[in-house]
């Protein structure tokens, strides 16, 4: 089995690339093509023509939640790519902001009307269940949180209606997991539900008993000591073989992963390409 990762958009950019705040991953599975994500804003189409990518290929796009720096390049993706099957939670367009940087909370949903990606050719398939893309691929579903120590970001909010916000549950926070034959790769947006329990539930899903490799955000940025070090406790105990984290991850986590899992840890960055062969 093939399976092939190249980002497109993330914090950091290898030589040549853009670097956006956000995250936009092109998966490969045995030829199949999947979207995770469409980074914040001109980075995706930017760094894909770089790459010679060619989005009409694509068999679905994926949203993992509702926040611009996951959905403000859809747009530009379907310009690019023409009609495409778009997987994601119906809350995606539920109004969402961040406490931090303005004291009245700035907006940071995704940027678009259902109705206007509609007329660029998205056909969307909302579900809070588990959406199964390929025989091998199958999305999360809503996430329950069962982890003690992983806890929802306290300064994002969501609207309920004008005027009233309240702390963003994250019922939109959809994850991806591929199966192998030696285990799960979990593709995680920001994770917002936290890693560890996207990771469980999706060995649940899927019937699997560990995870093989983990890519994506973490979303452990404003994290403690302790919350990182028991994410990583309980990466050991999923068996994770290649832990390949950037995005919401945050320099502190990301360099407690660099020194726990050592070569078995890639930093992720916008241009690199990563190959899984596995038998
Ligand atoms: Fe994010
Ligand atoms: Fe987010």
């Amino acid at each position: 089995m093939h399976v092939g990762i190249t980002t497109l958009s993330d914090n950091s950019a290898d030589f040549g690339f853009l670097a956006e705040w956000g995250l936009s991953l092109l998966i490969d599975i045995d030829g199949f093509k999947v979207l995770m994500d469409t980074g914040m804003g001109v980075s995706t189409v930017h760094n894909a023509r770089l790459l010679d990518v060619d989005f009409t290929g694509l068999d679905a796009i994926v949203l993992s939640h509702g926040h611009i720096d996951h959905t403000g390049g859809l747009m530009g993706v379907l310009r690019l790519s023409g009609p495409k099957k778009v997987v994601a939670h119906p809350d995606i367009w539920k109004p969402r902001f961040s406490s931090r940087s303005h004291p009245g909370g700035r907006g940071i949903g995704t940027p678009y009307s259902r109705k206007e990606y509609e007329r660029n050719g998205a056909s969307f398939v909302l579900s809070r269940d588990p959406v199964r893309l390929a025989e091998n691929v199958i999305t999360s579903g809503e996430v329950p949180m069962r982890t003690e120590y992983e806890k929802l970001d306290e300064g994002l909010f969501y609207e309920e209606s004008p005027g009233e916000r309240r702390p963003d549950p994250f019922n939109d926070d959809l994850s991806l997991a591929i199966k192998t034959g030696r285990g799960l790769i979990v593709v995680l947006g920001c994770a917002h539900r936290g890693p560890v329990n996207i990771m469980r539930h999706l060995c649940k899903v899927t019937g699997e008993d560990h995870v093989y490799g983990v890519v994506g955000g973490t979303h452990l940025v404003r994290a403690d000591d302790e919350r990182i070090q028991n994410t990583i406790n309980d990466f050991k105990e999923l068996k994770i073989r290649k832990v390949v984290c950037s995005h919401c991850t945050g320099f502190k986590a990301a360099a407690m992963m660099a020194d726990a899992f050592g070569d078995r840890f890639i930093f992720n960055k916008a241009g690199m390409r990563l190959v899984f062969d596995i038998e």
